[in-house]
This record gives structure tokens, C-alpha cells and sequence, in this order.
């Protein structure tokens, strides 16, 4: 017998039109109903789809026909939004960063396990294959004791990015984005590092405003001590014109693991114990230069069904069928959050600050 659709609410169609193609897209999930507040965005995205069409997010989760709801709204208001749905019961799939504030995320993973409402937060790249099979590697021991992660971010945005007053000017803003570079764009990158780095332990950095005209920054290098002992760095940007891609490094005492300035294409893939190099010829076969081209869609065989944010809500469908927690967790999502808060508290006191945080 085919199982029950899964019935999905979206709010705030500017990512969120994204996650409405996903999940409209997506078998298990039925893409019920979208809200904005933005009458063209909402038409647009409900006409296409056939979607019912909430101007009104408070209507929105009194539809019993949603049953998750998925949440891109501007970044300070995820936690606020998160808590309604939990108290309408609604299962709840929130965009990253889960908020910039942790007291309302406290908030928020209370009142989801007050209600007893799944909750995930959207961090796609941990879905990513490479980005598991790195993980498992490390994990295993089979790096042995890891020396060093390191990322960096160098990309672009435009001035106008951060001026859609249409919808709201809040890109780049203390109060809604949580800060600039780092807990916008950068976030996906330090949560991969911390993801995959273990516990942090402190940090230092450094900040600054080039290239905008932002209250919060649009640089950001920072230097991580983790609690395994391992050293790690972040350099975020969206000052670097014209764009320059992201690349993560990783080495330990058994060897080296980095991707090239594509996100998520594999460069470098050396262990000791893989003796004949067949494993590395392997991954770079199926991770590295050329072979999204070669498998038409995506470097992997799994995301070639899946795509964009589907693997999240999937996941959300079978945490939801099964029972179970969602594969990313409130709790996991508040990690990154702590770590970026502490980042900025110490690019603003020029000292290094200790995890966690007060
Ligand atoms: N996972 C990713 O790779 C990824 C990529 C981009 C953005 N995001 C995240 O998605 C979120 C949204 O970012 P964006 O770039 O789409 O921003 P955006 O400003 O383009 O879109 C936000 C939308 O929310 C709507 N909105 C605001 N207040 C509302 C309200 N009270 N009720 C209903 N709708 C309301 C706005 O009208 C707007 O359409 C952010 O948290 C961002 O970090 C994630």
C-alpha cells in the first residue's frame, strides 16, 4: 500500500520558492499551501504550483492540511515563526541559520519538544556524499589524530544584495542576519567544520567592512581551537569580486582530504592505507573534476532523484514516518550559531573566546 502524503506549508518565497519546487516536486510530500507577505512573490509561487495561497502566516498553520512547515523567512525571525508552528503542531523544517539568537533557539527546541514536533534545520551540504564519506573517514580513525580543517569562502555579492528594501533590507543587519559574511553565506561552511572537526573549544577572529555598505561585516578570518586538540580556520567573504568559490581542507596523520573551489567537487583525496591509490582514483571518479558532467546532474547517484533541499524533506518525511529524529536536529543547528556568536564577540574584544558560551 502507498504510504500517506505529507502534507507541507512554506513561508517566505524568496529561498522559499525554492523549497515549494523541491517538495512539489518531491514523492511522500504534497506542497499544500505557501504564505508571504509579499502579494507577487505569493501568486507567483501558489499559481504555479496550485498551491493555497496565506498572506497570513498565522492562517497559514490553522490549515490542517500542513502539517510541516517549512521556514525561510529573514534569519532573526525563524525562532519566533518555529515556536508557532510547534504550538499549532506542526512539524517544522527551518532554513539556516535555525536563528542568531540563542535564547529564542532555546526557545524554539523547548516548544518543538514541548509539542512534540519534529525539527531540522537546513544545512544541504551534511546530505552531501563526499561531505558524509569525509565525515565517516574521519570518524573512523582512519585519518588517525586530526591535525587541521580549514575553509574558505570567497565570494561576491553585489551592493544591490543588500538593499531589497522590498524585502525588508535586512541582508547584512545585527538585528535579522546575525552579521554578515560569516552567518549568511559562511554559516553552511562553519557548521561543515565544526561538523566535522568535533567539539570547538575557542576561537579568535578577525572582521571587517570593504567592499559594502553594511552595518555588520563582509570579511571574516578566524582561527579555531578544537577540543581534539586540531586547529582550524574560516575565511568568509562577499568581497571578493568577482567570486572565487569555497574550498575546505582537511589533514590529519594519515593524510589529506580537500575540495577544489567548485563546492562539493573532490581535489585531493590521500590516505596512508589506501595503499594502491584505488581508492582515491575512485573518488575523484565519482567526487571530482568532471563528474557532475559525466553523470549528467549531480556527482552523486543518489542526489541524481534527489535535489536542491529535497534530501532534507525527505529525511523530515521519514523522521515523521518512522518516528524518529530528523537527520539535522534543533540541537545541531543551535552548534553553528554558538560558534559564529562567539567568532564575533571575539573579533569585537580582540580576545579569544571559550565555547560555550556564558
Ligand atoms: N540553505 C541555503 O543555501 C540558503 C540560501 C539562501 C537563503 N537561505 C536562508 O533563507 C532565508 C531567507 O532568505 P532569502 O534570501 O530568501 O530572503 P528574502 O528576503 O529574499 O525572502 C524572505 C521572504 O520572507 C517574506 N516575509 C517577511 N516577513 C514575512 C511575514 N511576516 N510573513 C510572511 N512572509 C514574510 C518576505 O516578503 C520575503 O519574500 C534566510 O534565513 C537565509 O539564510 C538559505
Amino acid at each position: 500500500m502507498a504510504e500517506r502524503e505529507i502534507g507541507f506549508g512554506v513561508v517566505g518565497l524568496g529561498m522559499g520558492a525554492g523549497h515549494a519546487r523541491d517538495i512539489y516536486d518531491l514523492p511522500g510530500a504534497r506542497l499544500v499551501a505557501v504564505c508571504d507577505i509579499d502579494e507577487e512573490r505569493l501568486h507567483a509561487v501558489g499559481d504555479r504550483y496550485g498551491a493555497r495561497k496565506y498572506r497570513d502566516y498565522d492562517q497559514m498553520l490553522e490549515d490542517p492540511d500542513v502539517e510541516v512547515v517549512s521556514i525561510a523567512l529573514p534569519s532573526g525571525m525563524h525562532a519566533e515563526a518555529g515556536i508557532k508552528a510547534a504550538r499549532a503542531g506542526k512539524h517544522i523544517v527551518v532554513e539556516k541559520p535555525i536563528d542568531i539568537d540563542l535564547r529564542k533557539i532555546d526557545a524554539l527546541i523547548e516548544a518543538a519538544d514541548k509539542a512534540g514536533v519534529k525539527l531540522s534545520v537546513v544545512f544541504q551540504s551534511r546530505y552531501h556524499p563526499l561531505f558524509r564519506a569525509i565525515k565517516q573517514v574521519i570518524d573512523s580513525g582512519r585519518l588517525g589524530k586530526l591535525y587541521g580543517i580549514h575553509a574558505d569562502l570567497f565570494w561576491w555579492r553585489e551592493q544591490s544584495y543588500y538593499e531589497d528594501v522590498k524585502h525588508g533590507k535586512w541582508k547584512g543587519t545585527w538585528a535579522m542576519d546575525g552579521g554578515g559574511s560569516l552567518a549568511n553565506q559562511g554559516i553552511h561552511t562553519l557548521d561543515l567544520v565544526q561538523w566535522l572537526g568535533g567539539p570547538v573549544e575557542s576561537v579568535m577572529g578577525y572582521m571587517g567592512v570593504f567592499a559594502h555598505q553594511i552595518e555588520a561585516e563582509d570579511k571574516v578570518s578566524a582561527v579555531l581551537r578544537f577540543r581534539n586538540g586540531a586547529i582550524g580556520s574560516i575565511n568568509t567573504t562577499t568581497a571578493a569580486w568577482p567570486g572565487d568559490g569555497e574550498t575546505l581542507t582537511i589533514h590529519g596523520e594519515n593524510g589529506t582530504i580537500a575540495t577544489s573551489k567548485s563546492r562539493d567537487v573532490l581535489e585531493i583525496w590521500k590516505l596512508r592505507d589506501d595503499l594502491d591509490g584505488s581508492e582515491e582514483k575512485e573518488m575523484l571518479l565519482r567526487f571530482g573534476p568532471g563528474a557532475a558532467e559525466r553523470q549528467g546532474v549531480s556527482s552523486d547517484p543518489m542526489a541524481l532523484r534527489l535535489h536542491g533541499h529535497q534530501p532534507i524533506f525527505a529525511d523530515m518525511i521519514q523522521a515523521i514516518r518512522e518516528n524518529r529524529d530528523p537527520y539535522i536536529t534543533g540541537r545541531d543547528g543551535r552548534v553553528p550559531v554558538e560558534i559564529m556568536l562567539a567568532i564575533y564577540e571575539s573579533c569585537r574584544t580582540g580576545r579569544a573566546v571559550r565555547l560555550p558560551l556564558g
